[in-house]
C-alpha cells in the first residue's frame, strides 16, 4: 500500500504518518526529516538547504524527486510507502508518477488532511520532540506521561525545530496555498483523493485514516 498525506505544515502529517508506519508496517518517507538529517550532517547537500529550510521556502524540485526516487525504490520500501512533505509542487507530483509507473508501482490513497490555517501557528509553536529518539509532542495536545520523559526512550532531552517561529510559520503557509494546494485537484481527477478532518483530535483522525484504508 503507497500512500500520499497532504496538508498544511502543523497539519498533522507526522503524528499520522508514524502511526500509519507503525500500524500497517509502511516505510514512512518524511522529506523535512531527510533534510533535516542532510542538514544535521553538515554535507554538501545538508549546508545548502539549511538556509532553505530556515527561510520557510522550497528546497529545488531536481534536489527532492532525486531524493525521494533513491528512497521509493530502495528494498525497504518495498511494502509500502507513506509519503509525507512529498510532493509540494506539480512538477514532483509529475515526477513521482513516472517514477511510480517505472517502479511498477503504484498510489493506493492521497489522504488530505484538512485544518483551518487559523490552529496552525498554535499547533507548530507548542511542537517538540525527543532529541534521541524523533518522537514527537506537544506543550497542550500530546504531553509526555511523565513531564519531560521521552515516552518511547526514556531520554529526558527535547528539541524544538529552528522554522517552528511565527514568521517562517506564515511563509510556509503562503508556500503551501500557492505550490501545494493545487495538487489536491491533481489527485481529485484521478479519483484517488480522499480527506480527514484533521481538526479534530489525534486519535479520531488516526481513526478517520483507518476507515479510509479498510473501504
Ligand atoms: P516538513 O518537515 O515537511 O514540514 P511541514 O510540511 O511544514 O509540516 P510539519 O512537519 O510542520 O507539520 P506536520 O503536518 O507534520 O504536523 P505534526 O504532525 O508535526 O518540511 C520542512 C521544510 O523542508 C519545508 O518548509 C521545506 O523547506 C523543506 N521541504 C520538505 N519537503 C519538501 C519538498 N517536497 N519540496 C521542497 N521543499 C521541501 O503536528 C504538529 C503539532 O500538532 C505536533 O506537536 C502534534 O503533536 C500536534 N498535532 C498533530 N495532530 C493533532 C491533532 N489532530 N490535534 C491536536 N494536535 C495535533
Amino acid at each position: 500500500m503507497n500512500l500520499i498525506l497532504l496538508g498544511p505544515p502543523g497539519a498533522g502529517k507526522g503524528t499520522q504518518s508514524d502511526w500509519l508506519r507503525d500500524t500497517y508496517n509502511l516505510r514512512k518517507l518524511a522529506t523535512g526529516d531527510i533534510l533535516r538529517e542532510a542538514a544535521a550532517s553538515g554535507s554538501d547537500l545538508g549546508n545548502h538547504v539549511k538556509e532553505i529550510m530556515a527561510s520557510g521556502k522550497l528546497v529545488s524540485d531536481d534536489i527532492m524527486i532525486n531524493l525521494i526516487r533513491e528512497c521509493i525504490s530502495a528494498p525497504s520500501s518495498a511494502n509500502g510507502f507513506i509519503l509525507d512533505g512529498f510532493p509540494r509542487t506539480l512538477a514532483q507530483a509529475e515526477a513521482l508518477d513516472t517514477m511510480l509507473k517505472e517502479e511498477g508501482k503504484k498510489l493506493n490513497h492521497v489522504i488530505e488532511l484538512e485544518v483551518d490555517d487559523a490552529i496552525l501557528v498554535g499547533r507548530i509553536s507548542g511542537r517538540y520532540s525527543c532529541a534521541k529518539c524523533g518522537a514527537g509532542y506537544h506543550d497542550d495536545y500530546r504531553k509526555p506521561a511523565k513531564v519531560g520523559v521521552c515516552d518511547s526512550c526514556g531520554s529526558v532531552e527535547f528539541s524544538r525545530r529552528e522554522d517552528d517561529n511565527a514568521s517562517t510559520v506564515s511563509k510556509r503557509l503562503e508556500g503551501y496555498h500557492a505550490m501545494t494546494a493545487p495538487l489536491l485537484p491533481y489527485y481529485e481527477t484521478r479519483g484517488i483523493l480522499k480527506s480527514v478532518d484533521g481538526m479534530a483530535g489525534i486519535d479520531e483522525v488516526s481513526r478517520q485514516l483507518k476507515a479510509i484504508l479498510a473501504a
